[in-house]
């Protein structure tokens, strides 16, 4: 298999290109919004904890197949698959079912997104008087959604290195630097250790069975597993990078960003007197309160804040549309433009009822389905429910199944070890990494997938 890459695919320019768009799209709401306000209702320190032993036990073997997987082939997601020379069923379960997560995660991430560009402006002008009466109007919302949509389109339509490799390279460190600026604030602040004590202090007895499997749902979204990214992303991988050391940069980069976003939040939740375990909302209600009662500078910091959450957004929407792009563009020839703004049209249009979803129509904020066992109201987290939780379970395990079982994995291992001098060193009781990668990829991750997806269904008892 060729990865000869024609005019419109494109590769990654160089190692740090691939490293900063790959962390781009790992690190997004995920790390700054969901990781705090789940790690809070999960007890603190402890849930941090279980977080890094998914990532590392479940995320990284899976993180290092996906790439594997695109750059063995060069192919988009469901061309890897079919290249493979997997049937139809594994092509639909996971090929299809990854471009689909993406497709339509993207059109409410989009909306999500949009809200942090108004709270930038409004820090400076306070048009925001509150969160709820902001997300109902639809006046606001829509705009910030489609302009949000806008600049993700104009990246993509770019190129792979000239828009997505470029964009990356400047917004990944912008990030950091903001990230440090916040944290810095937030420890200042009168009373902040007590929340540096909470999150980073562990109490093991808070660890039980929906801690991890929160844990693990969590890992999945943040690293971006499971939505065909990774494999789009490693097909544009020259063979001479190491994708060993390039997936534990990424994973390391999404995993210290999400435990950043923690350092931000909670000393600033602790000195105001928050509840930690505030849920969604942590962010964007209690933050701009934060803000405002900061003796001087509150909106300078605050606006910052919500750049930052908008920028790490914006390189994960530019890879939310990557994956069905690079489908057009490689199996129905689709030009790179075209694609992309086609399917961020469509993925607007489709986000509609979901920016709609906060208060502004009464159908799409009440409209609610019992998703095994528990209610979910309101169609923006109707959409989360399936394609933000459940979809990308079933993906993740058809594709640990097929790698693992039905594909053989010697072949992807030989791809993930290409260019390292240990993978097949026997290093530890004489085992060496592409052994342990094989006995993860075919037991480790099915099993314990198997069992998130049980619990996400409710054949076992848990509340995640
Ligand atoms: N990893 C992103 C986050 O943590 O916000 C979510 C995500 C973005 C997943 C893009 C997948 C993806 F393609």
């Amino acid at each position: 298999m060729s990865i000869q890459a024609s005019e419109n695919r494109g590769q990654w320019g160089s190692k740090f290109g691939f490293i900063m768009a790959a962390a781009g799209s790992a690190v997004g709401l995920g790390n700054i919004w969901r990781f705090p306000y789940i790690t809070g209702q999960n007890g603190g320190g402890a849930f941090v904890f279980v977080y890094i032993l998914c990532v590392l036990l479940v995320g990284l073997p899976l993180l290092y197949n996906e790439t594997a997987l695109g750059r063995l082939t060069g192919k988009n997601t469901v061309g890897a698959f079919k290249d493979t020379g997997a049937n139809k069923f594994w092509q639909i379960t996971a090929g299809f079912l990854a471009l689909s997560v993406s497709f339509f995660v993207l059109s409410y991430y989009g909306v999500i997104a949009g809200w942090t560009i108004g709270y930038i402006i409004s820090e400076f002008t306070d048009f925001i008087k509150d969160f709820e009466t902001f997300r109902s109007n639809a006046l606001y919302v829509i705009p910030f959604f489609a302009l949000f949509m806008v600049i993700t389109v104009y990246i993509v339509q770019a190129g792979v290195s000239g828009g997505i490799e470029k964009a990356s390279k400047i917004l990944m460190p912008i990030l950091f630097i903001l990230i440090v600026l916040v944290i810095f604030r937030s420890i200042t602040l009168p009373g902040a250790m007590e929340g540096v004590k909470y999150y980073l202090t562990p109490d093991f007895s808070k660890i039980n069975g929906n801690t991890i499997l929160a844990a693990l749902g969590q890992a999945f979204f943040s690293l971006s597993i499971g939505w065909g990214i990774m494999i789009t992303y490693g097909s544009y991988l020259p063979k001479s990078n190491n994708i060993i050391s390039s997936g534990l940069w990424v994973g390391s980069m999404d995993t210290l960003v999400a435990l950043l976003g923690g350092l931000m939040i909670f000393p600033a939740v602790f000195a105001f007197g928050k509840d930690p375990a505030g849920g969604t909302t942590l962010v964007f209600q209690v933050l701009p309160e934060i803000f405002n009662a900061m003796p001087a500078g509150g909106n300078i910091v605050g606006a910052l804040f919500f750049l930052l959450l908008c920028i790490a957004a914006l390189t994960s929407s530019i890879s939310m549309i990557e994956v069905p792009a690079s489908y057009l563009i490689d199996e129905k020839k689709w030009s790179r433009k075209k694609a992309a703004w086609i399917i961020g049209i469509l993925a607007f249009l489709i986000g509609i009822p979901s920016a709609l979803s906060g208060g502004a129509s009464r159908f799409f904020t009440d409209m609610s389905i019992n998703f095994f066992g528990s209610s979910k109201t309101g169609f923006l987290d109707i959409m989360d429910a399936l394609f933000g939780t459940l979809f990308i379970v079933i993906v993740c395990l058809m594709t640990a199944l097929y790698v693992g079982w039905v594909l053989k994995p010697q072949k992807v291992s030989e791809e993930i070890g290409l260019g390292s001098p240990f993978y097949h060193k026997k290093l530890v009781f004489g085992i060496s990494p592409s052994q342990m990668w094989i006995f993860f990829i075919k037991f480790i991750c099915p099993i314990v997938i198997l069992l998130v997806l049980l619990a996400t269904i409710g054949v076992i008892k848990a509340d995640v």
